[in-house]
């Protein structure tokens, strides 16, 4: 699968280095050719000879070795390589590749690369979350890199929490999707809604959900990666613009409602993964509301249902809806599909641990208009994303539209 394909595999000092033993051996598995390069510091957790033996290739450690070959190693390294993957990416590599510090071997093939670079994160949750990790990161990311978001779950230093390295076999599907990138989309025009919205009660206060845009983010970026042309609107969310993807970003439902309308005429897909508000407040208050009685009610009514309104204006597109509940997933997320007038519904039990809102991983249910379901195991919500698309395009092949009308 992987044939003629080159990944250089960078290893850091974390103590995940030895679950990166098995990312190289199923890239082999998969005839990629594979060279590693480690840090002074990963040498103390898995020894060269270790990554050696499995890349079939020398390991490359130390700027100023011996040459093995006539070239220079860094540069040569930089340009086999399709793809550079940098698993585990510390803290430190974060730092350095982030402020342009070139000072070893790892570094320098980094900065030398014009090919892909992807960083796989794992650490301790605090350090992940530092404030200063995540602002290389971010800058990373707006510079173009490519981050692998860590798994949740316990950690070696004994906690628990998000940091730890995703299982080798997500991140070798990762790497074949991006090395043998899938086309299948090309030419197709697909609108992605995602994220929560916001029901203002007074200037400072709203009503809301936990959406982080997660799960419709993934959608979008994964259908630009398959070569469609993505419209995402979003509600409001904390996550870097996906790559590719044309964003209009909303607050409310209804501004949500006259984005998706806006331009609906020109999308042939349309997937709602959006958690949006079905109530607004009678009147928002112009002034921020006092504390006075012991109680306070609010009225509220009906927003529009932007799927609902668009499966009655469907023609022949594609609507694909989401479904999050608590209970009865099967039999809510079947009433939804058919009231709304959708081709499949994406049904998650928010309840499941490992599933819904905020999470780096879902668990869905799909379900299509003839009653089928496919059921999917826990995947990260990129992998999930892959799934629906895949999903689409079997809707697509069917020829309900040309490409472009
Ligand atoms: O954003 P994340 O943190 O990654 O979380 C992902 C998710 C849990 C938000 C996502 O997986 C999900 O389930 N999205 C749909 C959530 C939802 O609100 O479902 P619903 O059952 O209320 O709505 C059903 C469908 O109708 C959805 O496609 C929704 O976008 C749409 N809808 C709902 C209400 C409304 N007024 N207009 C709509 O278009």
């Amino acid at each position: 699968m992987l044939e003629g394909k080159t990944v250089v595999v960078g290893v850091c000092g974390g103590i995940a280095a030895y679950k990166v033993v098995e990312v190289v051996s199923k890239l082999r598995k998969l005839n990629a050719q594979v060279h590693v390069v480690m840090t002074k510091n990963a040498a103390e957790f898995v020894t060269p000879l270790t990554f050696q033996t499995i890349s079939h290739n020398l390991v490359v450690t130390d700027m100023f070795a011996e040459p093995k070959t006539w070239d220079i190693q860094h540069i040569s390294l930089a340009e086999k390589a399709d793809l550079l993957v940098v698993a585990p990416a510390t803290a430190n590599i974060i730092g350095k590749v982030a402020s342009g510090i070139a000072d070893d071997m790892l570094t320098t093939t980094i900065m030398a690369c014009t090919s892909p670079v992807m960083f796989v994160p794992a650490m301790n949750t605090a350090m992940y979350e530092n404030p200063v990790v995540q602002r290389n990161i971010e800058k990373l990311r707006e510079l173009g890199y490519i981050f692998l978001e860590p798994d949740t779950g316990s950690l070696a230093c004994g906690t628990a929490g998000k940091g730890r390295l995703p299982e080798p076999e997500a991140i070798v599907r990762d790497i074949v999707s991006r090395l043998v990138p899938k086309r299948d989309l090309d030419g197709i025009k697909i609108m992605v809604t995602a994220g929560p919205t916001r029901e203002a009660i007074d200037p400072v206060r709203y009503i809301s959900n936990h959406s982080s845009g997660k799960m419709g983010y993934a959608v979008a970026e994964a259908a630009g990666r398959r070569g469609a042309k993505v419209r995402m609107v979003s509600g409001p969310v904390s996550l870097p613009k996906p790559r590719g993807v044309e964003v209009t970003y909303v607050t409310s439902a209804e501004e949500m409602y006259r984005e998706v309308l806006k331009t609906y005429e020109e999308f042939q897909v349309l997937i709602m993964v959006a958690a949006v508000a079905d109530y607004r407040c009678v009147g928002i208050s112009s002034k921020k509301i006092k504390k006075t009685g012991e109680r306070l009610t609010l009225e509220m009514t009906r927003n529009p249902d932007i799927a609902g309104e668009m499966g009655r204006l469907k023609g022949n597109r594609i609507l694909v809806g989401f479904s999050a509940e608590t209970d009865e997933l099967i039999n809510n997320s079947k009433m939804k599909l058919e009231s709304k007038n959708l081709d499949m519904i994406v049904a998650n039990d928010v309840t499941q641990e490992g599933a819904g809102f905020e999470k780096d991983t879902n668990i869905v249910k799909i379900i299509h208009k003839d009653g089928s379901i496919r059921e999917l195991p826990k995947m990260s919500k990129n992998e999930v994303a892959e799934e629906i698309l895949d999903e689409v395009v079997k809707l697509v092949g069917t020829g309900r539209f040309t490409a472009g009308n």
